[in-house]
């Protein structure tokens, strides 16, 4: 893997402003009711083949099922063309996204800045794997379904317990440091039942704060025997499940119960370890939405000036003229959405612009911008 940073996208604008171009474009589609869509995908699943390191008795890798890889001269033209608009790739098909062979997909993720998504049983996640991919890792979960070596090792058949746990514990630490969230999975399979507790100890010992537990899927022909709801019931899995949300509660670690309702749930204990700058991404969505409903004034959209005495204007240069309201005598509800701010929202669709608004460069400059982009890709 080289280690340049990423480069732009063909037609010029940086991937991130064809993201949010496309997401507009997607709000749009969604908004008018389109049946043909100009926004394109943005998450992607797809590996380049279907093999697996393991047999776990819940999965249908079990069976053995014959590998297939997409012919390699077929890899590069299908990923130049997905990876365009995609934004998250999760690189599995039920099978170990590891086996990618990283180092050749390496430039194409490059030069797309396609961040990952990864699902992993850890057994191949040394800490140099995971450095090299860490520079475009969005999130990586840990398929770790007990904290027993011996249910670890008969669930996930031919994993070694002591190196998935040397492993995630690494990747636990060191995604920590550098902001990439970790999500801890385990399948709600009968012989994890009786440890529910002692689990969400061992993952907060590892340095976890996110549990994902996933209700079995009759993925493999051991379902019968792994299924804990024809094992026990459902009243005690209810149980079983209310035990590690406390404890869960008590560690302060986040939980999520992807398991059928009543059953499941969504526990925010825990606090997300991610360095989501939203300034940045809403500055960035800000305008773009600006620039694709040039003529709207992009102010009048999201931005609220209010005085120190309540005086509330829709823009920064705060014309007596454009005055909303009040919002300490009338409230903010009342002057977001007050007569004042209704007409002017009118005028701005209709073109039709208050004195003030008048060739004032907030309102132009989306059209400016608009109008460079479409001089620099013509069509
Ligand atoms: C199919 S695996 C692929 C990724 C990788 N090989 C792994 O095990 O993490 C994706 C997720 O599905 C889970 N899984 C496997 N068999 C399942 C089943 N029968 N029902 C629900 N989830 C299952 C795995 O534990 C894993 O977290
Ligand atoms: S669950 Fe993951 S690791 Fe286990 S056999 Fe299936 S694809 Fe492989």
């Amino acid at each position: 893997m080289s280690d340049s940073t990423p480069q732009p996208a063909q037609d010029g604008r940086p991937k991130y402003r064809r993201e949010l171009a496309n997401f507009v474009a997607a709000t749009k589609d969604l908004g008018e009711r389109h049946t043909v869509w100009t926004s394109r995908p943005y998450y992607l699943e797809y590996s380049t083949n279907s093999a697996c390191n393991l047999r776990c008795i819940m999965c249908s890798q079990v069976e053995n099922p014959p590998v297939y890889s997409t012919p390699l001269a077929q890899q590069g033209p299908l990923l130049e063309e997905l990876f365009r608009n995609t934004t998250l790739w999760t690189p599995s098909a039920t099978s170990e996204p590891l086996l990618n062979n990283f180092d050749r997909l390496w430039p194409l993720i490059q030069k797309h800045n396609v961040q990952l998504d990864i699902i992993t049983n850890a057994m191949l996640l040394t800490p140099a794997v995971l450095e090299k991919l860490l520079p475009q890792l969005h999130r990586i979960t840990l398929s770790v379904d007990s904290h027993q070596k011996a249910v670890l090792e008969k669930l996930r058949a031919p994993a070694v317990f002591e190196t998935v746990i040397e492993h995630a514990r690494h990747a636990t630490r060191r995604c920590r440091e550098v902001g990439v969230p970790v999500i801890y999975h385990m399948v709600l399979a009968y012989d994890v039942l009786d440890g529910l507790e002692d689990y969400v100890d061992f993952i907060a010992e590892l340095g976890g704060t996110r549990i994902t537990v996933l209700e079995l899927l009759p993925n493999t022909p051991h379902f019968d025997e792994l299924d804990p709801f024809r094992r026990v019931g459902e009243a005690k899995i209810a149980e079983r499940l209310e035990a590690m949300r406390r404890r869960a509660e008590e560690r302060g670690m986040g939980l999520f119960l992807e398991v059928h309702a009543p059953l499941g749930g969504e526990y925010d204990y825990g606090s997300p370890n991610t360095r989501v700058q939203s300034g940045t991404v809403l500055e960035m969505m800000h305008s773009e939405l600006a620039e694709a409903h040039a003529g709207f004034c992009p102010m009048v959209t999201g931005y609220l000036k209010v005085e120190p005495d309540g005086t509330t204007f829709p823009c920064c240069r705060a014309p007596r003229e454009l005055v909303l309201g009040n919002v300490l005598k009338d409230g903010v509800e009342a002057v977001w959405n007050g007569a004042p701010m209704q007409r002017l929202r009118e005028r701005m669709f209709a073109g039709d612009y208050p004195e003030p608004c008048k060739g004032c460069v907030v309102l132009e400059a989306p059209r400016w911008r608009a109008e460079s982009r479409a001089r620099q890709n013509p069509g």
